[in-house]
């Protein structure tokens, strides 16, 4: 580690307007300030965004530091209280030994060997969701954004608790969209009403969370009510633990927020990333020919292809991992800091935000030259060991690192080999794409393509 300087200089302030900062240009266009930033300042940049001070570290070298190194001085930032509001206690916004608890709880079921047999589930669920996209009408464009949410959405269901959700996407999707939007401009707003007052927004945040919150228990009441289980799934896991030293189990709301957790975090990155992947390919023929080559190579013509194929299917992942430097699904993370930090000749002052942007960091032409080009032969075996280690982090790092990554790039491998096997992909519409960057970075409007 850096030794700590003798002097600290304040950290450059990014000018904003009276009384509101940088709020309304972080509202109207995020990636196009962070594009800025990245250009005018060098390692670290102060700015005041929903009425709070945030410090924003442009290097890779710092974004190790807050998340890995000096972890210990970052708690969950303000906008995680936002994401309590619908998620509750659960392992992506608690913290302390009660998460440290619940995530030793969760850890096995992501293990390798156990993906291993959740790899079969994807497989069969792909395949079931390939035969729907062939039976639907080709002549017509294809919601491929939705169409992902849907099978990401089962597959979540089905592998982590064992549960069809055949039926119930649509209003679940609408829900969730619902709470995405409104916690995001929660996190933006300078005026926070408290959710016990009746506004129209507040009552439009409960009703989703209600939908989401009858779905979830249905899930866990299904289960709880057969008489003995041997699923060995996370939802098993989560439902049998015993405190070591209470014996006790897990309360229902508790494992109510572990289970909304896992759904909300679990599906909608990976459905965003693979929208994201489809656009790119739609405009980049010559690497959907090789993704094809590789698709047929591998996988044959069987209709439930082995798990065991996608794994040498190398060109496949290189893609994955390129649509999300370009389009990280969590573009923004935030921290607290507990003590005062110092950075370089900077402080972060204690009680105020950092914030690490893996978009702005994939895009940094130090670590990418070129950046902004789609080209998945940047990672190419041995890519790794080029640049640093958190130049590229589109599952974050630290102790807390997604712990649904190897899921979420298996998912992806399958769900891609697959589709790229059994139909070629056109874009329905020449409109241009725009970026929305909520909590997660979607495409503004869904993308459409035409299956053959
Ligand atoms: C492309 C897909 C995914 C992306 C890009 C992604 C990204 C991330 C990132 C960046 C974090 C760290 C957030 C922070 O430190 O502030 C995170 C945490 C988390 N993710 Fe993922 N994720 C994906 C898929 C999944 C899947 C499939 C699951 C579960 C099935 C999942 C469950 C979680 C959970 C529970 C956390 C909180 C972990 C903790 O704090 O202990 N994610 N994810």
């Amino acid at each position: 580690m850096e030794a700590p300087p003798l002097t600290t200089r304040p950290v450059p302030l990014h000018p904003g307007v009276p009384g509101l900062g940088n709020t309304l240009a972080f509202l109207r266009d995020p990636l196009a300030i962070l594009r800025t930033l990245q250009q005018r300042y060098d390692r670290i940049v102060h700015l005041r965004i929903g009425g709070r001070h945030q410090y924003l570290v442009l290097r890779p070298e710092d974004a190790k530091h807050v998340l890995q190194e000096n972890h210990r001085n970052y708690g969950r930032s303000p906008a995680f209280q936002v994401l309590k509001i619908f998620l509750g206690n659960g392992l992506l916004t608690s913290e302390g030994d009660f998460w440290r608890r619940q995530r030793r709880l969760a850890q096995p079921a992501f293990h390798r060997q156990k993906l291993a047999a959740l790899a079969q589930t994807m497989v069969s669920e792909t395949a079931s969701w390939l035969t729907e996209l062939n039976q639907s009408n080709r002549h017509q464009p294809i919601n491929i954004s939705q169409a992902f949410m849907d099978v990401t959405m089962r597959i979540v269901c089905k592998t982590l608790f064992g549960s069809d959700v055949v039926g119930r996407l649509d209003g679940l999707s609408t829900a969730l969209d619902t709470l995405n939007y409104l916690a995001n401009d929660r996190m933006l707003s300078p005026v926070r009403f408290p959710m016990h007052w009746p506004t129209p927004t507040n009552l439009r945040f409960k009703r989703a969370g209600i939908v989401v919150d009858s779905f979830i228990y249905g899930v866990i009441n299904q289960r709880t009510q057969l008489a003995s289980s041997d699923r060995d799934d996370l939802l098993d896991m989560l439902r049998l633990a015993e405190d070591e030293d209470t014996g006790e189990r897990m309360s229902s709301q508790q494992l109510r927020d572990e289970c909304v957790t896992l759904f909300a975090a679990g599906h909608e990155t990976t459905a965003v990333s693979m929208a994201w992947t489809m656009h790119l390919l739609t405009q980049h023929p010559d690497v959907t020919a090789r993704l094809r080559d590789e698709a047929i190579l591998h996988l044959g013509s069987a209709p439930l292809p082995p798990p065991e194929a996608f794994r040498s299917m190398t060109y496949t992942m290189q893609v994955i991992q390129e649509s999300m430097r370009l389009y990280p699904p969590a573009w923004i993370m935030s921290r607290l800091a507990l003590a005062d930090d110092p950075i370089g000749p900077y402080t972060i002052p204690a009680g105020d935000t950092a914030l690490v942007s893996p978009y702005l960091l994939h895009r940094d032409p130090v670590s990418w030259p070129d950046p902004d080009r789609f080209d998945p032969d940047r990672f190419a075996p041995g890519w790794d060991k080029e640049r640093h280690s958190y130049a590229y982090l589109p599952f974050g790092g630290g102790p807390r690192l997604c712990i649904g990554n190897q899921f979420a790039l298996l998912e992806m491998q399958i769900l891609l080999g697959m589709l790229m096997r059994d139909f070629t992909v056109q874009a329905a519409s020449d409109r241009p794409v725009i970026t929305q960057p909520l909590i997660t970075l979607r495409p503004k409007r869904p993308i459409y393509v035409r299956l053959s």
